[in-house]
């Protein structure tokens, strides 16, 4: 498996599980450390969470999973995520549905994190979303402490467009901080962050992409849908010229991109994730890709 390295400190597999539906799947811890051996096993190293998900509870359900095999979380990378909060009674200052991106709750947020996860230093921190209220000197500040304190080894964002980014990224590099990684919604049904720019200003960058939802959460598998059927047309015969799945067709499009953006899957199948470690494999031909792209358009390109 191909390897990204997102800053001195460390490097990422170029496929990333994604663990924002792990409460949903009811695991024991025993059912949850044999997926992620087998994740391992297939060179599938970098786990995704966030603080929130599943109501502040899918870390601590991973960190339960880490613990049966002590040795396991040197061969991981986690990265988590924070800024949101939900209301919630899982945490007390949750009572209500905004962004904190205050230095205080950034470091308390990482702290909860590392406890949940049963570990010492997270791999990545991403700021999950950026804020109206955001302000750069604040979040430069407690990224400064986490790193200082070993709680961090890099600092990201997600679903920051151009300026969000630019903001944040020119008050960090004062302190000689970058942002390393920014995970956007990418898949072939959701085009904006290839539409808008943001993909191409973070390559100019060298911010590393993760995509979150390649599958667009299922979508692309709801022939109900108008946007699924027109790019199924398409993705149907390339399946059955590669002698492949859906799956392996929509991560040969992802990864046919230049910018080597890791996709973050969030199945709970390892079938699936086989399938999509095929498409990896794959190259599709540059109309191809195009076909693909004009169908979730739903219009000729210029
Ligand atoms: N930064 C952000 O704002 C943000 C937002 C959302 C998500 N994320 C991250 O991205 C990760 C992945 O998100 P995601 O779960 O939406 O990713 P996804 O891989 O696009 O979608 C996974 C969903 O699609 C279903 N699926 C996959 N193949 C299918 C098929 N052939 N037929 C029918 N259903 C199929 C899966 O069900 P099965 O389990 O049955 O395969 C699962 O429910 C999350 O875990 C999280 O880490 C980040």
């Amino acid at each position: 498996m191909d390897r990204v390295k997102i800053n001195q400190h460390v490097s990422f597999s170029n496929v990333i599980q994604g663990f924002w539906r792990a409460k949903d799947w009811q695991w024991t811890p025993q059912q949850l450390n044999r997926y992620i051996n087998e994740l391992v096993e297939r060179g599938i190293t970098t786990m995704d969470h966030a603080d929130i998900y599943g109501n502040y509870t899918c870390e601590g359900i991973f960190g339960e999973a880490l613990k049966l095999s002590p040795n396991l979380r040197n061969h991981l990378e986690i990265v988590s995520k924070c800024g949101i909060i939900l209301p919630s009674n899982k945490i007390e200052q949750a009572d209500g549905h905004r962004y904190d991106h205050s230095k205080k709750h950034i470091i308390q947020s990482v702290e909860r994190s590392l406890k949940q996860l049963q570990i010492e230093q997270l791999d990545a921190v991403l700021i999950h979303r950026p804020s109206p209220l955001m302000d750069p000197h604040e979040i430069t500040e407690a990224v400064k402490i986490l790193v200082k304190e070993g709680k961090i080894k890099s600092f990201g964002v997600s679903n920051f467009n151009k300026s969000q980014y630019d903001l944040l990224s020119k008050c960090l590099v004062c302190d000689k901080l970058h942002i390393t990684l920014n995970q956007l919604e990418v898949s072939p049904y959701t085009l904006d962050a290839i539409e808008d720019g943001t993909i191409n200003h973070m390559y100019k960058d060298d911010v590393k992409m993760m995509s979150w939802s390649p599958l667009a959460g299922g979508k692309l598998f709801d022939l109900e849908d108008e946007k699924t059927a027109r790019i199924t047309a398409v993705i149907s015969p390339l399946a059955q010229k590669y002698q492949v799945t859906t799956t392996a067709i929509i991560m040969a499009w992802l990864n046919k991109h230049p910018a080597s953006i890791m996709p973050v899957f969030g199945t709970q199948k390892i079938h699936r994730v086989d399938e999509a470690l095929q498409g990896m494999e794959l190259s599709l031909t540059d109309q191809e890709w195009f076909d693909i792209y004009t169908a979730s358009l739903g219009h000729d390109i210029p």
